[in-house]
């Protein structure tokens, strides 16, 4: 029967036009009390995450943990910190996030351990451990000091001496998160072996903690100066990463992660692979895994940043999209992202009316958004006072703007309740002063509120074809307005976003050309215009609309 033969298209590739959400597990919703969010926290807040209309959630390290690095340093990878909860708790979760159509995906870190994990415990007791080289140990140089120059992340040289046995070992982290010996088969094993666990109680996939650093020089050579390094930045940035990151050894242990997951699915599995990965646009391609015969067996998603870093102009935006699209190989699903657990907010970045246009830039571009908590409220970074400060990176590095906690402060639910209803008692991190006029409940009794953009913006694009899974066309950037078309014929839609503060004005005509009749103004960021278009379209400062043709589906 040949109509039964064909092999079905993409039949649950759900990750390629899905939303993710990013939930940070400390800042979500504590159930239990002690001004932590936790697991149980979590599960109660995940109707208000289907009801926002994305598709998965990505949730932080919630793994046994002394929290050195808040979870990135893990001790046990198959096991829940009680802070968070149980593995009881945890399942309790995936059923509900089912129950409400929901993917859960979690984060792997396998570069590095806590330094309490047993297996670290292990390695650093004896020269001779068989555990020894399940971490990267060299000896001291001449002059007694670490092994080459290689910068950790968080600042200072990346080696620590231990005393115990006279030998240095790597952490491109913090010194309580020693790095793993990935050149060694037994460690792949483990990490693995930790992935089936968790893929085995149903998780939709992973997203992998600094895939790009897993594999080091194996001649331990020094990393070369940066000539664009700024005094008084980040200064890990004082070495270009050249024998630390992006090393081509680490696209095999991508494409071994990878086959990991498709033993629990199909070549388009459900389950996915994301990579964490801050790398020029391409060499980022790289991590898609692209084999001879053109198929790609890498991550399905390698993260793409570069929204966060991008100049917020028009013109800027408009040859960055274009230079990814291009840059794409066949067949590869783009994605992109506005921010994260570890960069300043995006409300913060370009103000309250640009948080409502990247919200439509995010949502209009093709592929897999990831949207971070409470973006979708316009929560803004949160000054720390210095007796407050926990990120270890600002604890490190004081003063520079390089501490992460501004962007990790609690969800803000309630407006008349203690702490926004995130906790009865004290929050490891204080609210912004405006939390009140952000809380959730108070934006959806809000006709236009940025919460209520967010949703809009959700429901088109599940409702409209072209929004959801079609083309990319880009139509230009004039002066401040950046435009480009989702879809093709008749269902051929416009996006158009000011990026300006002066009023712009775009001619019809001029659109007409990239799509036959386009008639209605199906959102603006606004939120307050619904007409039907004649000659011009006028945008106001920092407006964007989608126009469409007839009337707004869903
Ligand atoms: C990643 C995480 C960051 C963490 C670091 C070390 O960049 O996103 O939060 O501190 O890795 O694990």
């Amino acid at each position: 029967m040949p109509g039964l033969t064909s092999p079905a298209k993409s039949p649950d590739a759900w990750w390629r036009n899905g939303v993710i959400y990013q939930i940070y597990p400390r800042s979500f919703q504590d159930a239990n009390g002690d001004g932590i969010g936790d697991l149980t926290g979590i599960r109660q807040r995940l109707g208000y995450v289907a009801a926002l209309g994305v598709d998965a959630i990505w949730i932080s390290p919630f793994f046994p943990s002394p929290m050195a690095d808040f979870g990135y340093d893990v001790a046990d990878y198959c096991d829940v910190d009680p802070r968070f909860g149980s593995l009881a708790d945890f399942d309790a979760l995936m059923a509900e996030a089912k129950a409400l159509g929901l993917r859960v995906i979690l984060d792997l870190v396998p570069n590095h351990t806590s330094d309490r994990h047993p297996w670290f415990v292990q390695s650093r007791s004896s020269r001779t451990d068989p555990k020894r080289d399940w971490y990267l140990w060299r000896d001291p140089a001449a002059d007694g000091g670490p092994p080459n120059n290689w910068l950790s992340n968080f600042g200072g040289p990346a080696w620590t001496l231990d005393p115990l046995t006279g030998q240095y070992y790597a952490h491109m982290f913090l010194k309580e998160q020693p790095d793993l010996n990935w050149r060694y088969p037994d460690v792949r094993r483990a990490i693995y072996d930790a992935m089936r666990f968790w893929l085995r109680r149903g998780v939709d996939g992973f997203r992998v903690d600094v895939i790009y650093h897993l594999i080091k020089d194996q001649l331990f050579r020094n990393n070369p100066p940066n000539p664009a390094f700024i005094p008084g930045g980040d200064p890990a940035h004082r070495l270009l990463p050249e024998y630390t990151a992006d090393l081509p050894e680490v696209q095999s242990i991508v494409m071994e992660m990878r086959r990991v997951l498709d033993e629990f699915g199909s070549a388009e599995s459900s389950r996915v692979l994301i990579g964490e990965v801050y790398l020029p646009v391409q060499r980022l391609m790289n991590y898609y895994g692209m084999d001879a015969a053109g198929v790609l067996r890498g991550a399905q998603l390698p993260f793409n940043f570069h929204l966060i870093g991008a100049k917020w102009q028009a013109q800027v935006i408009d040859r960055l999209v274009r230079e990814y699209e291009a840059a794409l190989p066949p067949g590869a699903a783009p994605n992109w992202v506005l921010g994260n657990h570890d960069k300043p907010r995006i409300a913060s970045r370009v103000g309250a009316a640009g948080a409502r246009l990247a919200a439509m830039l995010l949502l209009t571009l093709r592929g897999t958004p990831t949207l971070y908590y409470g973006d979708e409220l316009g929560m803004t970074d949160v000054p720390i006072p210095m007796t407050e400060v926990q990120d270890p990176f600002e604890k490190r590095e004081p003063g520079r703007g390089l501490g992460r906690d501004p962007q990790r402060t609690p969800m803000l639910w309630h407006a008349d309740e203690q702490n926004a209803g995130f906790t009865a008692t004290r929050p490891w991190l204080r609210l912004g002063s405006d939390w009140q006029s952000l809380a959730v409940d108070r934006q959806l009794g809000e006709e236009r509120s940025i919460l209520q953009l967010y949703r809009r913006l959700l429901s088109l694009r599940r409702h409209s074809r072209s929004l959801h899974e079609g083309a990319w066309s880009p139509i230009g950037a004039r002066g401040n307005v950046l435009m480009y078309a989702r879809g093709d014929g008749p269902e051929r839609l416009v996006v158009l976003l000011n990026f300006g503060r002066e009023q712009a004005s775009v001619d019809l005509q001029a659109l007409r050309h990239a799509s036959q009749s386009l008639l209605h103004v199906w959102l603006s960021t606004l939120q307050d215009r619904d007409e039907q278009l004649a000659e011009a379209v006028p945008l106001r400062p920092e407006e964007g609309l989608i126009l469409g043709r007839g009337h707004r589906p869903g």
